[in-house]
Parts: C-alpha cells; structure tokens; sequence
C-alpha cells in the first residue's frame, strides 16, 4: 500500500517536482496526492498541477497574527486528502504545535546544510563564510525546534577553491533531489529499527513502524 503524502512548499517546488517524479513510479511506495503552498503566487503550484497533482494555496495572509488558525486550516486539508505523511518542501513558515504535533514522526522537512550546522537562512553563504570544506543537505523528521528533529540521512558534497553562494547551492540541490525522494521511500516503506528509538520518543509515532522486522 503506497503511502498518501503531501508536499508542503512556498516557492519553485524543485524538490516537491524530485519528490513528485520518484513517485511517478507505481513501486514507490508514497503516493503524492496533495501539494499546499502558503504563497497563491508559488512556482511550484503550478508545476504540481501540470503534473495532474491537486495543488492548491492557502493564504497565510488572511491569518495574520493567527499562525495556529493558518494551520488548523492546512491541517483540515491534509484531513480532507486523507494525508499520511507530510514532506515540507522548502515550505517558508515557523510551525506552531498545532502543524508539529499533529504530524510527529510523520512530518519530514529537507534543509540545506548538514545539520546541526547552520540551521535557518542563508546557509551557503555562512558555509563558505565559516571556512568549511564540507556542506550538504539534510533531511529531518519535523519537531518544535528549528530544523532540530532526529536527522534521518544527509548527503555531503565539498567545498571547492572559488566558490560562489550560487555554485554550491546548485551543487547542493543535485544531492537535495536525491537524498529527499530516497528518505521519504524509506518512511513510506517503515522505519528502519534505528530510527525506532527517535520515533517512539515522539508523542506521535508512526502508527506502522512496527511493520519493520
Ligand atoms: C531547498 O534548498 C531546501 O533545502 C530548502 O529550501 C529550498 C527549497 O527549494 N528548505 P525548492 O523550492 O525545493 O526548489
């Protein structure tokens, strides 16, 4: 049985169009049957609907100062599609518990470093700045704090002489395209035993990790 995910995103979607065409595949086993963005004007809506995905926004901005209410709303949609698992996807928003708690264990986001290095924005930028030879991309289960969940996989790439804020962010997002498709076949298909201790100390565990011998 194919996992029912949806791809939170606020913008160009490139990893929601990865995440998407992996699962083009009938033996993947998530089925993407929901894409949401905050901002109506996000490229990846678009993309979402040319691919025959549902794809709809729903408006932080109506909210404003109700940030639990905005995801009342997203998660009444989720309801709505019968959503199992939930990838944020480049989704520009802090999350309240209202989203946090009602997807624990069940809710990965992807971020562009390799945490617990250089969480939050701009994070090519600091990279290069810190003076690191090796950076990369993380994908995390989603908890209250800031890109903290239980770190699920990380893809690394170097540093090279020379580069620029640009260049290694594009050679960041060829591992993100990778890594995210990967991580989210391997929650839909059960949690590895190793990740078991992370997910149970969730107040919201998978309700099939113990399908995994
Ligand atoms: C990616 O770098 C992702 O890691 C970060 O935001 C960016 C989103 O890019 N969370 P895209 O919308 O998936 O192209």
């Amino acid at each position: 049985m194919r996992r029912r995910t949806a791809i939170l995103i606020s913008g160009r979607g490139s990893n929601m169009a990865a995440l998407l065409s992996a699962a083009r595949d009938p033996a993947y086993p998530a089925e993407i049957v929901l894409v949401l963005s905050n901002r109506p004007d996000a490229a990846g809506l678009a993309t979402a609907a040319a691919a025959g995905i549902p794809a709809a926004a729903i408006d932080h901005r109506p909210f404003k100062g109700d940030r639990g209410a905005h995801e009342a709303a997203i998660n009444a949609a989720l309801a709505e599609a019968r959503v199992e698992l939930v990838c944020l996807a480049g989704y520009l928003r802090l999350l309240t518990p209202v989203l946090v708690n009602a997807w624990a264990g069940r809710m990965l986001n992807i971020h562009p470093s390799l945490l617990p290095a250089f969480p939050g924005l701009h994070t090519h930028t600091r990279a290069l700045e810190a003076g690191v030879k090796l950076h990369g991309c993380t994908v995390h289960l989603v908890t209250q704090g800031m890109d903290e969940g239980p770190i699920l996989a990380q893809a690394a790439v170097p540093i090279l002489p020379g580069d620029t804020e640009d260049a290694l962010a594009a050679r960041v997002l060829v591992q993100e395209h990778r890594l995210y498709p990967a991580v989210l076949a391997m929650l839909a298909s059960g949690m590895p035993a190793r990740f078991a201790a992370a997910n149970d100390a969730l107040a919201n565990p998978l309700p099939f990790a113990e399908t995994v011998p």
